[in-house]
């Protein structure tokens, strides 16, 4: 695994955009690396998430979604980053998209489902004013693909237009630091080591991956042999691990890793074996090596 670097390095690249109003959109670019797009986006979705909308803006359209509690789910997986609410779910493309154990998606497709650009931005009316402020993502494509809206100051919780001359300019304290950190290089990224990256185990349990029904007793097994071998890592369910027969489908993600037919004894084999001693279990590799 590449060191991680805490320091981010200025592309130094700031472009303006003329909107059909008169007003203007101004962009300063940020390094699209996995370590960058991981740390700022757990910071909007794990730790500022009650300061970010999510949403889109195309002419003729504007979708602006919001959190109401911490998201359940914030999680990488074959390259697609998932942010999952009660009621809504999001998925990015932020590293490239392999295919699954296949690796099926073919390599044109891979680079244009990915974020090749991001920018903070800013939105000024047509008077120079800026109005707001958020974060741009573009695909392999060239294409708006997701907006990340910031706090705004000139509005209030409920998106009223606050009194004239009254704006509550400490809500731009988000916008400054991300920008100090991810687009000037003043600060360092806060994390010892990519959070998106952090290892996990995952289980299907999606119910067209008969036998994968069978998930509860697998997911236990591994929760049960992680602790006991005191090891920091996560076990969570999943939807789809793409593999959708032989179950129950176990996922490591510390090195790409996929088990079929993982029942509970061997549930505890990935843990002892594999994750502490590092022999993987062959007879269960999916697909066979
Ligand atoms: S539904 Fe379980 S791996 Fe696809």
């Amino acid at each position: 695994m590449r060191e991680f670097n805490p320091w981010v390095s200025p592309l130094n690249r700031h472009t303006s955009e003329t909107t059909p109003t008169g007003g203007t959109i101004e962009y300063e670019d940020f390094s699209c690396t996995i370590a960058v797009l991981g740390s700022l986006l757990y910071t909007l979705f794990q730790e500022r998430w009650q300061e970010v909308q999510i949403g889109h803006v195309v002419q003729g359209s504007v979708l602006e979604l919001s959190f109401v509690k911490p998201p359940k789910i914030c999680i990488l997986y074959d390259g697609y980053l998932t942010v999952a609410t009660e009621t809504w779910h999001l998925h990015l493309c932020i590293e490239e998209h392999l295919g699954g154990p296949h690796c099926k998606t073919p390599p044109e497709l891979r680079s244009q489902r990915l974020v090749s650009r991001g920018a903070l931005y800013r939105r000024l009316n047509e008077k120079g004013k800026p109005t707001s402020w958020g974060i741009q993502f573009w695909n392999g494509d060239g294409e708006k693909m997701m907006t990340l809206f910031l706090p705004n100051p000139y509005l209030d919780k409920d998106e009223n237009l606050l009194p004239e001359g009254k704006p509550q300019l400490e809500k731009l304290g988000l916008y400054e630091t991300l920008r100090e950190t991810y687009i000037l290089g003043k600060q360092p990224i806060p994390f010892p080591e990519n959070p998106l990256k952090h290892p996990y185990l995952a289980v299907c349990r999606s119910s067209r991956c008969n036998p994968s029904r069978n998930w509860q007793p697998t997911f236990n097994a591994l929760k049960e042999a992680t602790e006991k071998a005191g090891l920091d890592i996560p076990v969570q369910t999943a939807g789809c691990l793409e593999v959708c027969k032989l179950g129950p489908i176990v996922f490591y993600s510390g090195d790409r890793t996929w088990y079929a037919q993982a029942k509970p004894d061997i549930a505890q084999r990935i843990v002892e074996e594999h994750l502490v001693a590092g022999n993987k279990i062959s007879t269960h590799l999916y697909p066979r090596s």
